[in-house]
């Protein structure tokens, strides 16, 4: 069964979609890392996105949804996707179950980590993600973490929608568009809410906790 991660702009979504990657033997599906790997190959629709996330816009649907496609008919991600980012308005939302019904998959688990707008200026605005290997840490709470940081720590790079303008623009995106798309997913037994203001390992543990039932 799938995963999906719900939650705003700095939540810590990808942070703990890597922790169950590692422990559950799920793949991460972030439509943003997917986006960002499109803007790096500099084709044309690459610069279109790389406009679009500047400014903290949501890229078209057609285009989420294709590449969104590719990975659920992957044999390899088969029924083990944490959806990190995805569905992100209810067209998203509808589109996510037509294709997961056409393959004969399901969602076993949405996790809504929920969060203030205060707390995830923050979060944001330290955030260092490495080129290499995606991990996010923070400048403010994981010093130590990021001179250790296997790839080296010149790799950690601050993404470029990561201002306070965009973070803005992205919060209230969120709130208009993503967050109502909850009312759908909070009727199904396997939804479970998260206090995401929690220590990133009291949030692990948690999510742990429903991954064994
Ligand atoms: P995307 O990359 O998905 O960005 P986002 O949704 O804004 O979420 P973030 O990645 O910013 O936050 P996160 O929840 O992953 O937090 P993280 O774990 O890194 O999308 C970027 C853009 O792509 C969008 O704006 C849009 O333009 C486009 N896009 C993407 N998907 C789309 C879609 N479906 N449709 C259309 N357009 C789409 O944590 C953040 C920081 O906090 C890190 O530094 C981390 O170390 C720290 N942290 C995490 N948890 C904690 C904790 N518990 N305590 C303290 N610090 C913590
Ligand atoms: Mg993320």
């Amino acid at each position: 069964m799938n995963i999906i991660l719900f939650g705003p702009p700095g939540a810590g979504k990808g942070t703990q979609a890597q922790f169950i990657v590692k422990k559950h033997n799920y793949f991460q599906l972030s439509t943003g890392n997917l986006l960002r790997d499109e803007v790096k190959l500099k084709t044309s629709l690459g610069s279109k996105i790389e406009q679009l996330i500047s400014n903290g816009e949501f890229v078209s649907d057609e285009a989420v949804n294709t590449l969104l496609k590719q990975a659920i008919t992957h044999l390899k991600f088969r029924d083990r996707i944490i959806f990190d980012g995805y569905p992100r308005n209810i067209e998203q939302a509808i589109n996510l179950e037509l294709i997961l019904n056409e393959f004969k998959q399901t969602i076993g688990h949405t996790i809504f980590l929920n969060v203030s707008r205060d707390i995830i200026e923050k979060r944001i605005m330290g955030r260092m993600t490495c080129e290499k290997c995606n991990m996010t840490l923070n400048e403010y709470f994981n010093k130590e973490q990021i001179e250790l940081h296997p790839c080296g720590p010149e790799h950690l790079k601050k993404r470029k929608d990561d201002n306070l303008e965009v973070v803005i623009a992205r919060y209230d995106t969120y709130m208009t568009a993503t967050k109502p798309i909850l009312d759908f997913y909070s009727k199904n037994l396997n939804f479970t809410e998260i206090d995401g203001a929690q220590e990133i390992d009291q949030i692990t543990t948690k999510i742990d906790d429903i991954l064994k039932v």
